[in-house]
């Protein structure tokens, strides 16, 4: 991968500083950055109206939703809602979906997932509805299949599980799960927040019912998206005013309505994803538009492949250090969200010492309080997370171990 051309994409890559929080949030993309000016400067006015500004603003935003829903392989562009976070657009999602749910329904969430696909389904037992939970295996540190099948049963609504956890970086078999939460007869809602902004994700493919990310993880603003399907978002009861109508997908679950600079920002990401694409393959014109995204995200995958496999052949070399979470870096197990304890240290003090080298790394649990629980690290602090994207380098990885080497 061309890293020169990708890192003069982000201006903040020009300063004196190495990012490796990236899983709390990614750099932005200058596409990214002029648009929201554009359009702030250009078409910053109610929608709606019969005014040119007003339906030129409007046009701008039906694009861009098009342009999201076919970066996500969804069959329409109603199957985008916008929210402001993951966190607000699953709780919009619970508290619609619920509406028709009774006492004595269930609902399955993980132990290894972030809060925002666990509390607003664990919230639901004020209402009666039942919640299990699917444990990880704390020798594998996975979520096993086997596991689910047991608390799969008529009364399951639906299952909260995530594409790839933020603190093991393990991907799950999504459409592998979405088989057995359908041959139960209930409804998949995924948390792709730690994995998009490493892979491609295809709805369809993966056949999940609701999808979710964060735009602030893939390189763009602080804006969020959920893919439902059409005929699930259709029957959701609306949260939005009273002569909104139910057939009003998505608006009926966007009250008070989206960004509009922030969404139509967006377009900016799909366009880098277009430019990695044009410079290091030779396009062909019957190539479409999901075949060159599978081979954008192919090149990212391959390099983030290698910088894993630099840190973790590192650590894996200390007795001391205790990988939380797959120890090899094979791309198609586990993104390059590494984590890590050690034995004598805590993991805010290896932290703290990494902090004025001018490199961002973090401890803690990273709102994935229910693992950091179920494997006994409160007393560590947490973990020492070091996440990775495309955009870093071999010599930053080196770098960061020649400072690990100081401290254990
Ligand atoms: C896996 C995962 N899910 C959900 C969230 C919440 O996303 P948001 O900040 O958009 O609510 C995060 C944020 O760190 C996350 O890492």
């Amino acid at each position: 991968m061309d890293i020169e051309f990708v890192r003069e994409q982000f201006p903040a890559l020009k300063r004196d500083f190495i990012f490796m929080d990236n899983a709390g949030g990614s750099q932005v993309l200058g596409k990214v950055i002029e648009r929201i000016s554009g359009y702030l400067v250009h078409h910053n006015v109610q929608l709606g109206a019969s005014y040119k500004v007003s339906v030129e603003a409007g046009e701008k935003l039906k694009y861009a939703t098009s342009k999201i829903s076919q970066l996500l392989n969804a069959s329409r562009p109603e199957e985008v809602v916008i929210g402001s976070s993951t966190t607000l657009l699953l709780r919009i999602l619970s508290l619609s979906i619920s509406k028709q749910w009774t006492k004595g329904d269930e609902v399955i969430v993980t132990d290894t997932d972030h809060e925002a696909n666990v509390s607003p389904w664990m919230d639901l037992k004020k209402k009666g509805i039942e919640v299990k939970v699917w444990k990880v295996n704390p020798e594998t540190l996975e979520l096993e299949l086997d596991d689910l099948r047991k608390l799969l049963n008529n009364r399951t609504k639906l299952v909260a599980v995530s594409h790839a956890s933020n603190v093991l970086g393990t991907i799950n078999p999504i459409k592998k799960i979405a088989e057995e939460v359908h041959n139960a007869g209930a409804l998949i809602c995924v948390d792709g927040v730690a994995y998009a902004p490493h892979r491609k994700v295809d709805v369809k493919e993966l056949d999940a019912d609701f999808y979710t990310f964060s735009w602030y993880k893939t390189y763009g603003p602080h804006l969020a998206v959920m893919y439902g399907k059409y005929d699930l978002l259709l029957k959701l009861d609306s949260l939005n005013h009273y002569f909104i109508g139910k057939e009003e997908v998505p608006y009926k679950l966007q009250p008070g309505n989206f960004n509009f600079e922030l969404t139509y920002s967006t377009l900016g990401i799909i366009e880098y994803y277009n430019e990695i694409y044009r410079r290091h393959f030779n396009p062909k014109k019957d190539e479409d538009f999901q075949t060159r995204l599978t081979k954008t995200f192919g090149l990212i995958a391959s390099h983030e492949e290698k910088l894993a496999s630099i840190l973790l052949d590192y650590l894996n070399e200390i007795p001391e250090i205790r990988i939380i979470g797959i120890p090899e870096a094979a791309a198609g197990r586990r993104v390059p969200t590494i984590s890590f304890v050690h034995s004598n240290l805590k993991s805010d003090e290896i932290v703290e010492r990494v902090d004025g080298h001018r490199i961002g790394i973090r401890f803690g649990d990273f709102y994935a309080k229910k693992l950091i629980q179920a494997l006994n690290l409160e007393e560590k602090n947490g973990v020492v997370r070091v996440s990775l994207v495309h955009y870093n380098t071999q010599k930053e990885v080196r770098k960061l171990i020649s400072i690990f080497k100081g401290i254990f």
